[in-house]
């Protein structure tokens, strides 16, 4: 299907993601910089929609950070997604004794962050953080608590800067709101 042929709306643009991701990333660095010569910090990148967010946030952290990504797969059918999460990759060796910070492109139900963390956990860090460039409150099921969040935003469908419709869109420089069909 051809969005370029849907109504498109704005929801934030490269300006104002740029701005907030500044933010966050000064205020990663303020939590973080008391610790800064006694453990790792990583910031682990969950692929592939929080790359461009990713790419730019560790720019704004003014701290040696590590950057790892990971690859997880939910499996069941259905637009929400289930809590049976698989980690398919990961690229780091040990997350042992580090702080780690999970990066994530929006948060939904909220069930493929949880159960990442979970899996984080057991790998014995310090700490994990989840942040997250998107966060549909209305639609969280999971109990998760997310430490960094860039914008809360409505029930609704958007894409670009690594959020994707059917693989395509994650490009875009602009978060843009879409009206799928049948939706
Ligand atoms: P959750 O486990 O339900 O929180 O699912 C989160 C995942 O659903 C995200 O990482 C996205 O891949 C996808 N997702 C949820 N809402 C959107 C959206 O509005 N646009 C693009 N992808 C979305
Ligand atoms: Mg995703």
């Amino acid at each position: 299907m051809d969005i370029s042929q849907k109504s498109k709306n704005i929801l934030f643009s490269r300006e104002e993601i740029a701005k907030r991701v500044k933010e966050i990333g000064a205020q990663i660095t303020k939590d973080y910089e008391e610790r800064v010569e006694e453990r790792r910090l990583v910031v682990v990148s969950i692929l592939k929609g929080s790359i461009p967010f990713t790419a730019d946030l560790i720019r704004e952290i003014k701290l040696p950070l590590q950057l790892d990504v990971l690859v997880a797969s939910s499996y069941g059918s259905g637009t929400v997604s289930s809590g049976n999460v698989q980690l398919e990759y990961f690229s780091f060796r040990t997350l042992e004794g580090a702080d780690v910070i999970l990066v994530d492109d929006i948060t939904d139900s909220g069930n493929t962050l949880k159960a990442i963390k979970e899996k984080i956990s057991e790998m014995g860090p310090h700490s994990v953080a989840c942040c997250t460039l998107l966060n549909k409150p209305a639609r969280r099921t999971a109990d998760i608590n997310i430490e960094y969040v860039g914008f809360d935003i409505p029930d609704q469908f958007v894409i670009g800067y690594g959020l994707d419709f059917d693989q395509y869109y994650r490009e875009l420089p602009d978060i843009t709101y879409v009206e799928i069909e049948g939706e």
